[in-house]
């Protein structure tokens, strides 16, 4: 069964063909980063206008990779929420007006819940791989062939997909979660933050530092060349045993950056980065990525020892982090599993993959009643 995912929560317009939840027949995405990179953050407005310019071309070309016609795809999976109303919308209106006029079934997929699902998308040695992030207009068909040798090589994807019970650490802009999946569709939530996601914390933090948007990149390669154990950031202590904070440490990071620089938390921030010198940047980068990656390890470990799921995912843009990565990998007794990077932030594979498994339990919606749902919450499983 071939899934077309559309996704446009938040600055990436995305569309990609899955063939029963684990085939990638194609990856599109069209990033909008350079375009909100000189307002160090998403503009909404923007992103929306942006996700309108782009759509159409993103979604016939995930259809040309995938060397499809509408004839060959079953059913559109489309991000419904949570995200930005106006780019949600975006999304959707082409997901409706496509299975109108197509005659498909139509999921509406949880962006959230999608991210663990990029995780079931596995190399059975037949997956096609394209070049992901395009530049409009469409490259042609040789260009496309030059990319793949240089992509194989960086998108690993992995042999097997998780197995249940799983637990998902999910960490991206604007959610982390510790998610317990029994099965397809059946998950309890642990444990969340309490106030800014860790993605956002890494975003940020890198504005006080000077580092460019978005943040959890430039922060990581800040940290390659920083000492970890230069400053004394402090962990949140909270009730919640699975629950997670990090507004607190990101004003750690902004006081310890004053007294570094030997000012006040009168003095304007965005003038602080001019003040640091390249090494105590990185020193600071560094130092902040190890606390907020020990936080997310140490209660991690804690709902492992409590649960011991057969398998570990972590999803979400931070699930990119390297660190994260080899800090779990070394703490817990499992493999733990990542998708590879292009997969780990926004994309369109991921929701066609949950696409394909909702369409077993679930029945398509009317694509005249589809709405969005910009704060839908990732709901614990029903009894
Ligand atoms: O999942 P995602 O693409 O979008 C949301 O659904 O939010 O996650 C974006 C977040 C941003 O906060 C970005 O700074 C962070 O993921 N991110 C990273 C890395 N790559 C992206 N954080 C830490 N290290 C990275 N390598
Ligand atoms: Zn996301």
């Amino acid at each position: 069964m071939k899934i077309l995912g559309i996704e446009s929560s938040c600055d990436e317009t995305a569309a990609a063909v899955v063939e029963d939840g684990r085939r990638l027949l194609s990856n599109v995405i069209h990033s909008q980063i350079d375009i909100h990179a000189v307002y160090g953050g998403v503009v909404p407005e923007i992103a929306a206008r942006s996700h309108i310019e782009v759509i159409n071309p993103v979604i016939n070309k995930a259809l040309f990779d995938a060397d499809c016609n509408w004839d060959g795809i079953d059913a559109i999976a489309v991000t419904y929420g949570p995200g930005l109303i106006g780019s949600l919308l975006v999304g959707t209106l082409a997901a409706r007006t496509l299975a109108i006029l197509h005659d498909k079934p139509l999921y509406p997929i949880n962006h959230v819940e999608a991210h663990v699902y990029a995780n079931f998308i596995t190399d059975d040695g037949r997956v096609r791989l394209q070049q992901p992030n395009i530049n409009l207009p469409q490259p042609s068909r040789s260009a496309i062939k030059d990319n793949k040798k240089a992509i194989k090589n960086k998108f690993a994807l992995p042999a097997r997909p998780p197995v249940f019970p799983c637990l998902a650490l999910i960490v991206s802009g604007g959610h982390t979660q510790l998610v317990l999946f029994s099965d397809h569709g059946k998950y309890e939530l642990l444990g969340q933050t309490r106030d800014d996601a860790v993605g956002e914390a890494f975003d940020k933090v890198a504005k006080i530092l000077g580092l460019p948007y978005p943040g959890g990149p430039s922060i990581a390669a800040a940290a390659t060349k920083g000492n970890s154990h230069a400053f004394k950031l402090p962990k949140a202590k909270l009730s919640g045993r699975y629950d997670f904070s990090f507004s607190g440490l990101k004003t750690a990071v902004l006081r310890a950056v004053q007294r570094q620089v030997g000012v006040d938390f009168t003095f304007p921030s965005h003038q602080l980065p001019e003040r640091l010198d390249e090494p105590t940047r990185c020193n600071f980068a560094a130092s902040f990525q190890h606390i907020a990656v020990e936080t997310l390890v140490d209660t991690t470990w804690r709902a492992f020892c409590d649960y011991s799921p057969r398998s570990v995912v972590i999803a979400g843009g931070v699930a990119a982090n390297t660190e994260l990565r080899r800090q779990l990998s070394k703490r817990l007794p499992i493999d733990i599993q990542y998708a590879p990077i292009q997969l780990c932030t926004d994309n369109a594979a991921m929701i066609a993959a949950l696409g394909y498994y909702n369409s077993q339990t679930l029945i398509p919606i009317s694509p005249y009643k589809l709405e969005v749902e910009p704060s839908l919450a990732l709901l614990p499983a029903s009894p």
